[in-house]
């Protein structure tokens, strides 16, 4: 029996990108996404210039996102749209345009929470992904989150922890600030990384019972450190910078991997996925190869591509609670604050 194709336009505008995406059933048909670019002068994002930006990306996203796939829109199946966890005003643009769509074209509307979508991003077919045994444990980072989750089933998961403070793509670029690199910081403090030694300069690491993190102190630490280095010698940082981005990166690495072993330990899981920006980290994509040969793990890294903010991730989930009908109706409003599972 032939199967049915069902095509998923998927919305995604939690932060500061404008993401659209078609999909047939679990392939990806395009994944369209406009970084906006007006953030890198105020050194992080302004969320009233995020919402700004959406609203004038989305269209053109849209239209985009259907021509590369050649779709027309009357051969949609359904709308999927991020309706958390966000920036309101970010969220409210992507949420009003796929309801205004769903009701036009009257189709169904399917809500994703942002996190669960990193997740399952690894559920989309791709012959350079493999998919991930359920259960297993899933490690979100990037700017806006750090989380390790239990993955029993698709809509099955459990948040075993996450940060109390700064999300781990943060703590990347507020380093990378602080030596004076610009937004976003994470990708030129690994580039650097690559060149240094991550034993020249040693940092603590935060004391946070279970799975949870903290990377607020860290910061702080970094800060006085190339304060007291700067008084002695006012070219430290560029005479250095390699050493510091290598022995930033570690720390933060092995914040990251103390965690997720715990979790392995405590859980008996050895599949371990991570998602989200930091996962195009270099360092982290080498620990975790490590730990297939040193712990037994299999390990999960999506392509760089469906790692940071895109709507392809939406447009999986969309698919999968196409499949379970699990549709949202008009009532449904943005929700900044949306834990998973909840
Ligand atoms: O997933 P993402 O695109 O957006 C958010 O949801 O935040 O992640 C962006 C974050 C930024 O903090 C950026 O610095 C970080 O991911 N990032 C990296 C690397 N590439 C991106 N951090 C460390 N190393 C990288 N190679
Ligand atoms: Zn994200």
């Amino acid at each position: 029996m032939a199967s049915v194709k069902k095509y998923i336009l998927a919305i995604e505008s939690s932060c500061d990108d404008t993401s659209a995406a078609v999909l047939c059933n679990t392939k990806v048909l395009s994944n369209v996404v406009a970084t906006q670019e007006i953030h890198r002068q105020y050194g992080g994002v302004v969320p009233e210039l995020a919402s700004r930006a959406h609203q004038q990306n989305i269209v053109p996203v849209v239209h985009q996102a259907l021509a590369k796939a050649n779709i027309d829109k009357k051969q949609l199946s359904a709308i999927a749209f991020t309706r958390g966890p966000g920036l309101m005003g970010s969220l409210l643009v992507g949420t009003s345009f796929a309801k205004s769509l769903a009701l036009g074209l009257n189709i169904p509307l399917i809500e994703v929470n942002h996190m669960e979508a990193h997740i399952l991003a690894h559920f989309i077919e791709d012959e350079e992904m493999q998919k991930p045994q359920f259960p297993f444990l899933a490690m979100t980072i990037s700017g806006g989150h750090t989380q390790i989750v239990k993955v029993n089933h698709y809509f099955d998961m459990e948040v075993l922890g996450e940060t109390l403070d700064d999300a781990v793509g943060e703590a990347f670029d507020k380093s990378a600030k602080l030596m004076g690199l610009p937004y976003p910081g994470g990708p030129l403090v690994d580039k650097h990384a690559r060149e240094g030694n991550p034993h020249a300069y040693a940092f603590p690491k935060p004391k946070v019972d279970g799975l949870n993190f903290s990377f607020s102190g860290l910061k702080t630490s970094i800060l006085y450190f190339l304060q007291r280095e700067t008084r002695k010698n006012p070219d430290f940082v560029q005479q250095h910078i390699d050493d510091i981005c290598a022995s930033v990166q570690h720390t933060i690495l092995e914040i990251l991997m103390d965690k997720l072993v715990l979790a392995a330990e405590q859980t008996g899981i050895k599949q371990v996925a991570i998602g989200g920006g930091v996962a195009a980290n270099s360092g982290i994509r080498a620990r975790l190869k490590e730990a297939e040969e040193t712990l037994g793990w299999k390990t999960y890294i999506p392509k760089f591509s469906y790692c940071t903010d895109n709507a392809g991730m939406i447009g999986i989930v969309g698919y999968l609670k196409f499949l379970e009908g699990q549709f949202t109706d008009q009532s449904v409003a943005a929700k900044a604050r949306y834990a998973i599972g909840s």
